[in-house]
């Protein structure tokens, strides 16, 4: 009973928000499954997709054939991580598989959205419009250590407001101090922060005007945009994270850690920072910082298979249950991390929700990303807001306006003293 009930609040807590995929623990799942009156949990993700014919289980299928990674796993895994077949593998096989009558007939058949995502998955070679000239992102001039944290944040064009908050908040580069525990004025530590913004394009047919001369303002003065030519859609949001791997790779050899998250969420730095500073420790005397990435955990999710919904995958695209993934609107991972989902990246085909990608990606690292009850991608509950010092007591809440942000940054400082 217990058991019914937490999946019980946490279904209420998803659909309170109009949120995404139906969750479903994995013992359940497997229940139903053990007499053939539901689906089945693979024993492995990878497993799952050997049979279907969706076109992503197909395309996945066939380029894991090249590496036999379910035979020879361990050999295999070491030769996908030095591989530098950069991308040509999945070209192959999109045209391989595409080419063939059956799955074109499919093909025709997928709604428009996901159609349009299948027609330029094979695509990610977008170049950049603009970028933080050869650096890694805003920072300050005189740092003395490398960076902790690298703001990595997704935005669109428009957004003019969102990134002028963050950056007078919580986004602010240069020194930030760590989170006072219990008053306590002792050396509380602290860490250099970077940011950078990540931007699609959205064409002046689209928006009615063209903003392309204030996107170049902007980031002359501000140094912190990072924008690629691709159409800035739900779909190709994956794009971003893919992209930004690339990036990060190429120009960022020094931060240590990279929060990955939306425009509209609230980051409690200080908190954040000693949090990092403390996994620093921990995570470098076990040698485990090179899979490290932390964030509201969804174990067993199934896709979203209701038509209207934003995140309607049908089954004739992809098959299965969702990988183990941390929720997108806002995560932490190691830099060391990121340079390895960069390299993975290249034999994973693309799939249309951002963190269900990440999530593949961790899955044939063989990462796991650490559950933290203190990110809070689906918000509060009412009651818990209410608290004295709930800010006090979290690392990141989505979906904030410009104008909360604000009000709660300017509310952390001023409760420091009795939170
Ligand atoms: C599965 O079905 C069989 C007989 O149909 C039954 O004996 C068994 O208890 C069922 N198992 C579960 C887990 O429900
Ligand atoms: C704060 O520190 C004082 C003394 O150092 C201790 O007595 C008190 O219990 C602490 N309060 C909290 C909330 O930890
Ligand atoms: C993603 O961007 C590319 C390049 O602009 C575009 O051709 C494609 O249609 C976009 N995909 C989706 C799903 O919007
Ligand atoms: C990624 O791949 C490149 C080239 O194939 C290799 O040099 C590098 O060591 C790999 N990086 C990681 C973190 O695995």
């Amino acid at each position: 009973l217990k058991y019914v009930k937490s999946s019980v609040k946490r279904l209420e807590c998803l659909t309170k928000r109009n949120i995404i995929h139906i969750v479903v623990t994995p013992n359940e799942a497997a229940g139903a499954s053990s007499n053939g009156s539901g689906p089945s949990v693979p024993k492995t993700f990878w497993e799952q997709h050997l049979q279907s014919d969706a076109l992503w289980n197909r395309l996945q299928r066939h380029v894991d054939h090249r590496f036999n990674p379910i035979i020879r796993k361990e050999k295999s895994d070491m030769l996908l991580e030095r591989s530098s077949s950069d991308e040509s593998l999945l070209h192959q096989s999109y045209f391989e598989v595409t080419s063939m009558a059956s799955v074109r007939e499919n093909f025709e058949r997928l709604p428009q959205q996901v159609r349009e995502f299948a027609s330029s998955m094979h695509k990610r070679n977008y170049p950049i419009l603009i970028q933080p000239d050869g650096e890694c992102g805003a920072q300050s001039e005189q740092e003395k250590e490398p960076p902790l944290i690298l703001f990595a944040i997704k935005s669109t064009a428009l957004n003019f407001r969102n990134r002028r908050v963050i950056r007078q908040t919580w986004g602010r580069v240069g020194w930030v101090e760590g989170q006072r525990i219990n008053g306590s004025d002792g050396d509380v530590g602290g860490g250099y922060i970077r940011r950078v913004f990540l931007l699609g394009k959205e064409t002046p047919e689209d928006l009615g005007v063209d903003i392309s001369h204030l996107l170049r303002a902007e980031s002359k003065r501000h140094r912190d945009i990072l924008q690629w030519d691709f159409k800035d859609t739900f779909f190709n949001l994956t794009l971003k994270d893919v992209l930004f791997w690339s990036w990060f790779s190429r120009h960022c050899s020094k931060p240590l850690f990279v929060l990955k998250g939306d425009d509209d969420v609230f980051v409690n730095t200080p908190k954040l920072i000693s949090y990092l500073q403390d996994q620093l420790e921990k995570h470098r005397s076990r040698n485990t910082l090179h899979e490290f990435m932390v964030g509201e955990v969804i174990g067993s999710a199934l896709p979203n298979r209701v038509r209207r919904s934003k995140y309607f995958i049908p089954e004739s695209f992809y098959r299965g249950f969702y990988p183990m993934y941390a929720g997108g609107g806002g995560v932490v991972y190691s830099g060391e991390l990121t340079r390895r989902l960069h390299n993975i990246s290249k034999i994973i085909h693309l799939f249309p929700i951002d963190d269900v990608y990440v999530g593949m990606c961790m899955i044939r690292l063989n990462a796991q990303p650490i559950h933290h009850p203190a990110f809070l991608t689906f918000d509060f509950t009412e009651k818990e807001e209410a608290q004295p010092c709930s800010y006090h007591t979290i690392l990141l809440v989505h979906k904030r306006s410009p104008s909360e942000v604000v009000e709660l940054w300017a509310d952390l400082k001023d409760t420091r003293e009795q939170c």
